[in-house]
């Protein structure tokens, strides 16, 4: 019996006016000329809420960017489904807020790049803090939930206290201290984002202090996602394969995961083919690794296997080439050596430089930290 999915990932488009280098998105972006129709997505959240969806993050890209985003989440409210916008706060005005409330939206989730302007638009390798700013105070004016997430790495690390007040004095609800995970734009900058141990160290007791002297409610809470490079024990990613979560990206490809787009054997569904429902239980997509049975190495006989479920198959994927394998940031993983040997040379000479995010496949010789604008 497999269980329902209780969250889809809804990338209305690909498109986004900031650039940054540990992008979720995959290496090929999806034009717009290809991207779903509005009853593409009515019909996609009717389908979802079917199948039990019972939240959905709508993200991108930059989901502002989409004129009939209002409409998009109107139908997410019709089929019963809670919404989130995760947006760059670039262009989202009183106006543009109050036109999503009034179609359904639940609640917002803004980026962050860093806590000071210069390092923050360097990251997002566009001139953006001020809309960020800006849309802080928008969103907070509305009284809507609000998270600001921010993901950290080597250029933010260290000014993780002053990120910390600026979500508190932006009046974020929550902060999601989100460390890099590499895969997509984020591995091929790996060299420009791993963070030294010591970073992690001190970032994680600025955490463990903030939460003891604002225990009891006041200011936002903190949520900590690990860096599993140096942990040893691979994260539990997405909950399991196919268990919980279903990503469709801008033109209707169905995924298990956002990072999936990258395993090229895996011949993902797309919703303008097959129903929600088909894709969840039937696809070879979502089977290929659910459960249990498909585990190789270590993990077969490992008494965490129920746990972790042997780590992040996207991981596996991009630095071994078999999504099967083990998660090479698990210690007990053959391949565990690929992981020690990059933290092993973080600021060693290592490049520094941001490959940026943009349409087309990326070029390592294309490393200016310069911002494009
Ligand atoms: Fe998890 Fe597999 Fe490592 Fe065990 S061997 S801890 S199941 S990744
Ligand atoms: Fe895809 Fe971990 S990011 S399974």
């Amino acid at each position: 019996m497999i269980p329902a999915p209780w969250a889809l990932l809804a990338e209305v488009t690909h498109a986004c006016p900031l650039h940054c280098p540990y992008c979720s998105n995959p290496l090929e972006l999806v034009r717009k000329s290809a991207e779903l129709s509005t009853a593409d997505w009515a019909r996609v959240f009717g389908e979802a809420a079917e199948l039990g969806v019972v939240q959905a993050h709508v993200s991108g890209g930059e989901p502002l960017l989409r004129p009939d985003l209002a409409e998009i989440v109107a139908a997410a409210r019709r089929a019963g489904v809670y919404t989130q916008l995760v947006t760059s706060g670039v262009g989202l005005t009183a106006e543009r807020l109050g036109e999503l409330l009034a179609a359904g939206l639940n609640s917002v989730q803004l980026s962050l790049q860093d806590a000071r302007r210069p390092g923050s638009d360097l990251i997002a390798g566009r001139v953006s803090y001020t809309d960020k700013e800006r849309a802080a105070g928008v969103i907070r004016d509305a009284g809507v939930p609000f998270g600001l997430n921010v993901v950290l790495h080597r250029r933010n690390l260290d000014n993780l206290q002053e990120i910390i007040e600026v979500g508190a004095r932006w009046g974020a609800d929550r902060i999601e201290l989100a460390n890099t995970q590499f895969y997509g734009w984020a591995l091929h900058n790996r060299a420009a984002l791993l963070p030294a141990r010591d970073q992690l160290d001190r970032a994680k007791a600025t955490v463990a202090a903030w939460r003891e002297t604002h225990g009891s409610g006041e200011g936002p809470e903190l949520v900590w996602v690990m860096p599993d490079y140096y942990e040893g024990v691979p994260k539990p990613c997405m909950g399991g394969w196919g268990a919980r979560s279903i990503t469709v990206g801008p033109d209707g490809t169905a995924l298990p995961c956002p990072a999936a787009y990258a395993i090229a054997d895996l011949a993902p569904p797309n919703v303008r083919e097959r129903p929600l429902a088909w894709i969840w239980t039937e696809s070879a997509a979502f089977n290929a690794y659910r459960g249990t049975d498909w585990m190789t190495g270590p993990c077969r006989e490992c008494p965490r296997r129920e746990i972790d479920f042997g780590g992040c198959r996207c991981q596996a994927h991009a630095l071994t080439g078999d999504a099967a394998r083990t998660d090479p940031a698990c210690s007990l993983s053959p391949d565990h050596g690929l992981v020690r040997d990059a933290t092993a040379t973080v600021g060693a000479g290592a490049a520094d430089d941001f490959v940026y995010r943009k349409p087309g496949a990326p070029d390592r010789t294309d490393e200016s930290p310069r911002i494009p604008g």
